[in-house]
């Protein structure tokens, strides 16, 4: 090699080896872009697109079962004559600890049948279940090392319920979770205390108790397989911080880090509303408790709603809400881009109540007919419809007729775009005429409403559709 060609290739290396820093600076810089947009990203640790991959199977599935089960079934909502309690009932009633505990030797759910409970949330057509690990009463409905206050140590059943559990949602592929409660009525270390309560705060310490639950956490990560969400709750009380919340969102992600954490873990909830900044505060979903926002979010979020009025069973509870409720509240959400994670409170024997098999049989037969109008659908284009709802995938809009028009129109307001095919979503084969103008388009419905509950009406395009609002 001469020299000049030696000199040649090594300037041409050195320009390619700083072309070559200079793009990785560069693509270090568009990560950091991204990353900044997606929440708090020295907590996530992932770019937007990380992000969306993680989120993923949680925004196609729109539809979950929450389970509130744990010593507070045997009461079943009543104490001395009392008749409104549920899960809160240590609480509600004041019941000493002590006194409380003894449900524990009564807790002997016989009935209870994994695989029953497991296809009627899948033939419900949900995608996840969420279970009570440990509500705020403190009992574990697992078997943990770290307390003797669980089914395996504390009652005659002495089966680890959520490995059941988790192993039958396995084979019928839905997502297992867990609730886990972060206020803890029952543990020595929790603080506060409640003003009439028995326990005394002497000693205690909460960064003890932080510990004893992390331990707990760790527990229902490791040893159960892959958990979907980890829903945690019981944060509103003084002693929870932001740090806190922090550092449990980070631990449970070093152990599973595709898991997805509600926004309960920290302190950024704003009550039952369920909203938060995901870009000051720890967690990947907001929370709106018993109730619907007015409009999508602009994150991720999951309305939690009972069947009835109660989480927990409450024998005297008959305030059930109607299947074409629950359906039409299913598609207001993820017409709004949201979860829904609909409750059941099993009874002490293990049993589902039969109003709740009832409904989720219900909504089961209308998702066997719709689904596709549900799953992996984003939020509607529409501001406001008068007839009902719309949720969209790509190229296609799903008109969800709650009202059926008495004339057979059907208003589409905005509507700028023409589809190349419109029809019923039980009904494919059979075209709906459709006149267009510059407001709006009118389909013509068959004369009587095919579903009273929620009649699906699909529209396809070659393109995507625009509306103008
Ligand atoms: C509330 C209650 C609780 C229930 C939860 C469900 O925060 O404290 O009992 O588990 O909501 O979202």
């Amino acid at each position: 090699m001469t020299k000049t060609s030696f000199y040649g290739k090594f300037i041409c290396f050195v320009v390619f080896l700083s072309l070559l820093i200079g793009f990785t600076a560069c693509e270090g810089e568009q990560e950091k872009v991204d990353v900044a947009e997606n929440g708090k990203a020295e907590l996530t640790q992932e770019t937007k697109a990380q992000r969306d991959e993680r989120m993923a199977w949680w925004r196609d599935a729109r539809f979950g079962m929450f389970i509130h089960w744990g010593l507070y079934a045997i009461p079943a909502g009543e104490w001395e004559g009392e008749t409104k309690h549920a899960e809160w009932i240590l609480t509600t009633a004041q019941i000493p600890v002590k006194e409380y505990e003894k449900f524990a030797p009564q807790f002997n759910p016989i009935k209870f049948d994994p695989a029953a409970w497991v296809s009627m949330a899948k033939d419900a057509g949900m995608k996840y279940i969420v279970i009570t690990s440990k509500h705020h009463d403190g009992f574990s409905l697992f078997d943990s090392e770290l307390t003797d206050y669980d089914v395996m140590d504390a009652t005659p059943f002495k089966r680890d319920i959520m490995k059941e559990l988790a192993e039958e949602c396995r084979k019928q592929d839905i997502k297992m979770c867990w609730y886990h409660s972060i206020m803890d009525w029952h543990h020595p270390d929790y603080l506060p205390r409640r003003k009439w309560e028995d326990r005394s705060s002497e000693g205690a310490d909460l960064d003890r108790y932080v510990e004893h639950m992390k331990g707990q956490v760790k527990e229902l990560v490791t040893n159960y397989g892959k958990i979907g969400v980890l829903w945690f709750d019981g944060e509103w009380e003084n002693t929870w911080t932001a740090d806190y919340g922090e550092d449990v969102y980070k631990f449970v992600r070093s152990l599973q880090p595709d898991i997805i954490i509600n926004n309960r873990v920290s302190v950024g909830r704003e009550g039952m509303a369920g909203t938060f900044d995901p870009a000051t505060s720890a967690g990947d979903f907001g929370t709106p408790e018993q109730e619907i926002p007015a409009t999508g979010l602009g994150y991720d979020w999951e309305t939690c709603m009972t069947m009835n009025d109660h989480w927990g069973y409450n024998k005297n509870d008959d305030n059930w809400k109607s299947t074409q409720d629950l359906i039409q509240k299913l598609v207001d959400i993820a017409s709004k881009g949201g979860n829904f994670l609909l409750n059941v409170g099993p009874t002490a024997e293990g049993l589902f109540p039969q109003p709740s098999i009832d409904r989720l049989e219900a909504i089961g037969k209308w998702m066997k007919l719709n689904s596709e109008s549900i799953y992996g659908t984003t939020a509607s284009l529409f501001k406001s419809l008068a007839w009902g709802r719309c949720t969209v995938k790509p190229g296609k809009l799903y008109l969800h007729v709650f009202d059926w028009p008495a004339d057979g129109k059907l208003h589409v307001p905005g509507l700028q775009s023409q589809a190349e095919s419109v029809y019923l979503l039980s009904d494919p084969d059979a075209q709906l005429a459709t006149d267009y103008t510059e407001e709006e388009a009118v389909i013509s419905l068959p004369g009587t409403q095919p579903d009273p509950i929620d009649t699906v009406v699909v529209l396809e395009f070659t393109s995507e559709p625009e509306v103008v609002n």
